[in-house]
């Protein structure tokens, strides 16, 4: 019998500004619809399942069902707010279905939406606050600085930055310790390793890798557009989940499929512990958010911990990985390379 999903998260991992999380967290965007339709009560079986098996660091966002995300994460922390790492976000105006979005990010705007997902969340503090977008209009010393102001405040632990570049990281850091940097990584979202994840292991900051399973396509279970027809799934909206480029994209997940054969574990388990050795190569604390709607597949994602890559398994995924089609974004603007 494999090691249980309680004992493999029994290491707990730190990231920047000595935020303590679990080694694996738990990704909560998908528990409002965005990749298909969710049913709440499994929804909140499957949050509780994450705490039992101590998946406790737990990822939400403001605009995620335009805050029903954080209202259904409340029911969890009503009985055990102590038990989880808390981390949400703001800066993101519109609908992340339609990608009809606008990032914000002046200190009046930080002020509002910390109270607003306090209200939500039910809660007098989180643990981790992310500007999820940033707003080139206004410098992002205000923005940290209202962020700050809020850690002194104590409605906050530990600030976080999505989809920064390295030189906005380090713009950050001067005025405030940043715990983490969430971008998307994985086999097949590499951009970040460029620059930012350097940054932030020279700065000591941690790094969250959201899509972790390249929002589901790398374990297998997409194989055509056909997959994504649920009403509201806006994965079809994303240049490589269309097309002739999602036809393409299929060889990377073949290669990722037999490399899990000859492992003796699952696509989805390859591709987080791809990730995990990818980040301590790069010498990066790091900590992915995997993301579903079932109880048992966070035991499964749990178990990637216990999967070791060969080298020549890992340099057969990276080459698998390069030869992706299309962009990650349905907006290529909106993510932190196009500043680059
Ligand atoms: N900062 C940002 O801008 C940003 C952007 C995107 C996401 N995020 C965060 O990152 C988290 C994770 O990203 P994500 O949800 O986009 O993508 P992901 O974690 O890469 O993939 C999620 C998808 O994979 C499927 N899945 C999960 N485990 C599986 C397994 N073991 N086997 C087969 N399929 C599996 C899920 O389907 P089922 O539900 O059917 O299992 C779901 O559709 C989000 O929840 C959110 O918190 C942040």
């Amino acid at each position: 019998m494999g090691t249980s999903p309680k004992t493999l998260l029994g290491t707990k991992t730190v990231l920047g500004d000595g935020l303590t999380v679990s080694a694996i967290g738990f990704g909560g965007m998908a528990l409002t619809p965005v990749y298909g339709a969710v049913d709440d009560a499994e929804s909140l079986a499957t949050l509780h399942h994450c705490i039992d098996v101590g998946m406790t660091f737990i990822d939400t966002a403001n605009v995620y069902g335009g805050g029903a995300n954080e209202t259904l994460i409340a029911q969890l922390l009503a009985d055990r707010r102590d038990e989880v790492q808390l981390a949400t976000k703001f800066g993101i105006n519109g609908d992340p279905t339609t990608g009809k979005l606008k990032a914000r990010g002046d200190a009046e705007y930080v002020r509002q939406c910390i109270d607003e997902s306090l209200g939500r969340l039910n809660t007098d503090t989180v643990d981790l606050y992310y500007m999820h977008r940033r707003d080139t209009s206004v410098p992002i010393e205000e923005t940290v600085g209202a962020m700050a102001e809020l850690v002194a405040a104590g409605k906050v632990r530990h600030l976080g930055l999505s989809e920064v570049t390295a030189d906005e990281l380090r713009a950050a850091v001067a005025v405030h310790p940043i715990a983490a940097v969430q971008s998307e990584w994985s086999i097949w979202s590499r951009d970040v390793e460029r620059n930012v994840v350097p940054a932030a292991a020279e700065l000591g900051v941690g790094f969250v890798p959201y899509s972790p399973l390249g929002r589901g396509f790398l374990t297998g279970t997409i194989r055509s557009a056909a997959d994504l027809s649920s009403p509201g799934d806006f994965r079809s909206h994303i240049p490589r989940f269309t097309g002739e480029a999602l036809d393409a994209n299929l060889a990377v997940v073949q290669v990722v499929t037999s490399i899990a054969d000859e492992a003796g574990a699952t696509p989805a388990q390859v591709a987080l512990a791809w990730l995990r050795q990818r980040a301590e190569t790069l010498s990066v604390a790091s900590v992915p958010i995997p993301g579903t709607r079932r109880p048992a597949r966070v035991d499964e994602n749990a178990g990637s911990i216990a999967v070791q890559l060969r080298p020549e398994q890992m340099a057969a995924l990276e080459t698998a990985g390069a030869t992706v089609s299309g962009h990650r974004s349905i907006d290529p603007n909106w993510v932190s390379s196009a500043r680059e």
